[in-house]
């Protein structure tokens, strides 16, 4: 089938009369390279499908969510029959005790669990929570990690007051004397430290924690009696079985989960060990759909995915054949990737382009042949993808990458540069 897009057209023109700039946020196209359809019509397993019915292997699964395929039949299954018998109640039902027993049978440092819906939701709360079990108010965060969509933590600073900002002090990620120092400007004032599993801003290479830089972060908490915290709503049973820092042998005080969780359907989670228990009880978190039980019953049904299949080890044997196969092609045209982070979490970013126009290039071309990738944020594998899904990625690459050479030299890309100037 020939790739269009009149309906997606027509679609962001009303949209633009009724949604303010026709979409936000992060799944907001604007940034993206220009043939990138904002608005998709169904998703099953690996592939989406958007308004005009082109099909794409989605290598961003929702930006997350999709673990184990959209619409996976046990998952969905779960969430139906409990829907049908009481969704949104007065109260929870059974679910969420159920499903913070086996959180915290799966978690390692985790002794309790809270349930809301959004990770910023989770986030928010970590944070309250720090600061009151320490009566202190700093938090020491690292610099350009995304933590949510707050005021405390959003990107933007458009509607944000100095105030949401303040006690925050920020360090380089990995880097144990920035963080070091930090804690030092924190002085006596030290609430808690973030810390993200790995780094995955976006526009930079991913870095896994350096375990010295991870275990310092543990003392220092230790040593001031702050708490630590992982944020694991994107990396969360991708990277291990268990808190992702599990895998450096560090055990924060909590963490905060979303996305994979559930395969997609709503909720997200802070886990917590005993220390901060009474913390958690004493502060007010609420929302209306925070306890609804249809999205725990999908939680419990993914958790037994995660527990009972080799669901891990294949997603990683997925991305390493990515990576391994688009080496490859690159190499063959004469670039480079920059493929960085775990193999089954990638980001991919082509070498040798500071202005990120070859980069946009690429992915459209791709987006063109079929295959859904994000130029400058980390992308996902889910267990739906099939080995012959990554070779059709691979060859559409290769197709790519011919044409980026035929087109030569490239105009640095506006929307790129105003977005920087916004971040400022
Ligand atoms: C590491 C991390 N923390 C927090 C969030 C915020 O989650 P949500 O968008 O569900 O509020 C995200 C979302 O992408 C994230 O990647």
């Amino acid at each position: 089938m020939t790739w269009t897009n009149s309906k997606d057209t027509a679609l962001r023109e009303r949209a633009m009369a009724v949604i303010p700039n026709g979409m936000y946020g992060h799944q907001s196209v604007m940034l993206l390279p220009d043939d990138y359809p904002q608005f998709f019509d169904r998703a099953e397993g690996a592939y989406l499908w958007d308004v005009d019915g082109n099909r794409y292997v989605d290598f961003l699964c929702g930006y997350g969510p999709n673990l184990f395929g959209y619409g996976h039949a046990a998952i969905d299954q779960a969430y139906v029959e409990r829907m049908k018998r009481g969704d949104t109640m007065t109260g929870p039902g059974q679910a969420m005790v159920e499903l913070a027993e086996a959180l915290t049978a799966q978690v390692s440092h985790a002794d309790w669990a809270m349930f809301c819906k959004n990770g910023t939701d989770a986030t928010t709360m970590a944070m309250m929570i720090a600061r009151n079990f320490t009566q202190k108010k700093t938090i020491v965060l690292a610099k350009g990690a995304y933590h949510g969509a707050q005021p405390w933590c959003t990107p933007l600073k458009n509607g944000v007051t100095p105030a949401d900002r303040a006690n925050q002090v920020f360090y380089e990620y990995n880097d144990v004397e920035s963080l070091e120092a930090a804690v030092r400007e924190a002085g006596s004032d030290l609430a808690a430290i973030f810390a993200s599993p790995i780094k995955h801003d976006t526009f930079v290479d991913q870095k896994l924690p350096n375990p010295d830089y991870a275990r310092r972060a543990r003392e220092l908490c230790d040593e001031h009696g702050a708490l630590l915290i992982v944020d694991d709503v994107r990396a969360g049973f991708r990277l291990a079985r268990d808190c992702s820092w599990s895998l450096v042998g560090v055990k924060p005080d909590l963490s905060t989960w979303g996305k994979a969780i559930a395969n997609g359907h709503p909720i997200s989670a802070l886990l917590g060990a005993d220390i901060a228990r009474f913390a958690a009880a004493t502060i007010y978190a609420t929302g209306s759909y925070w306890f609804s039980a249809a999205p725990m019953a999908a939680s419990l049904a993914t958790l037994k995915l995660i527990r009972e299949t080799d669901y891990l080890e294949r997603t990683i044997a997925l991305g390493e054949r990515l990576r391994t196969g688009l080496d490859e092609v690159a190499g063959r045209h004469g670039f480079g990737l920059r493929q960085t982070g775990p193999a089954q979490l990638p980001l991919i970013m082509v070498d040798d382009d500071p202005t990120g126009a070859k980069g946009y290039f690429w992915n459209n071309a791709l987006l063109k042949r079929g295959v859904y990738f994000h130029p400058w944020h980390n992308m996902f594998v889910t267990t739906a993808m099939t080995d012959a899904d990554i070779d059709y990625t691979i060859e559409a690459a290769d197709d790519a990458f011919k044409l980026l050479k035929a087109a030569g030299p490239l105009e640095p890309v506006a929307k790129l540069e105003f977005m920087h100037s916004l971040a400022g």
